[in-house]
């Protein structure tokens, strides 16, 4: 699907079904989604512009290229996100952290948002919203409104697991935002989890429940 891109790597597909096991338990899980996000990271990042430079090498001199072009922001959904920021964090060291508090009424599955905190030159900066589960799409869908009504443009959508449902809403809400994800499952259950899935991606990093 247009602005949907499956990354479909070996190491990140070995890592996931590691994560996916019931039997993970939360200090593996959790260094993997780091590891997973990080290798993520590498084709979110694929299509950022570049300059040449110049540099000294113990020989000769050398052109090289640097990224360029706009600064980065990783914005976490609370809570789940906040699991793949180290990650990205230790490919792009310079990128800020903004967060994004939203969770899901367990009734209705409606998006409630409870906290905010974003860099100040937010619309300065490529933005990355991380989140493991892209479910219905709700919690994707208003954390990025959110940062459409602050006036950011460059927003990309980063989550390990998609359901199609979930992929379909964001897509319709926000055709301008890519989606990058490292797997797109089957479909919703009736709780509104992403079936195969890998359950409460919120529990299983922190061990709640
Ligand atoms: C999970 C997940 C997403 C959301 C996905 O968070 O981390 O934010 O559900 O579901 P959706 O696509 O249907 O909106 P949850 O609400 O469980 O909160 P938590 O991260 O605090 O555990
Ligand atoms: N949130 C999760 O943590 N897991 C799901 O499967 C759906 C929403």
């Amino acid at each position: 699907m247009d602005g949907v891109h499956v990354i479909n790597h070996p190491l990140i597909q070995h890592k996931l079904t590691i994560i996916r096991d019931v039997n993970t338990g939360a200090k593996e899980f959790r260094e993997l989604v780091e590891e997973v996000s990080m290798l993520m990271a590498y084709e979110v990042t694929r299509n950022f512009p570049v300059t040449e430079i110049e540099v000294e090498t113990p020989i000769a001199k050398a052109s090289g290229q640097m990224v360029s072009g706009k600064k980065i922001a990783i914005i976490p959904v609370l809570r789940a996100g906040l699991g793949m920021v180290s990650g990205i964090l230790r490919l792009i060291p310079t990128a800020k952290v903004g967060h994004i508090g939203v969770y899901r009424d367990p009734e209705t599955l409606n998006p409630i948002e409870y906290y905010c905190k974003l860099p100040f030159d937010l619309l300065e900066r490529e933005l990355i919203i991380v989140d493991p589960m892209l479910a219905t799409g709700g919690s994707a869908a208003a954390a990025i409104q959110f940062l459409k009504q602050k006036g950011a443009t460059q927003i990309r959508m980063v989550s390990l697991i998609a359901a199609p449902e979930g992929i379909k809403h964001v897509r319709e809400k926000h055709p301008n935002v890519d989606i990058y994800v490292a797997a797109i499952d089957d479909r919703l259950n009736s709780h509104g989890y992403i079936v195969p899935g890998l359950g409460d991606a919120g529990d299983r990093l922190f061990g709640t429940k």
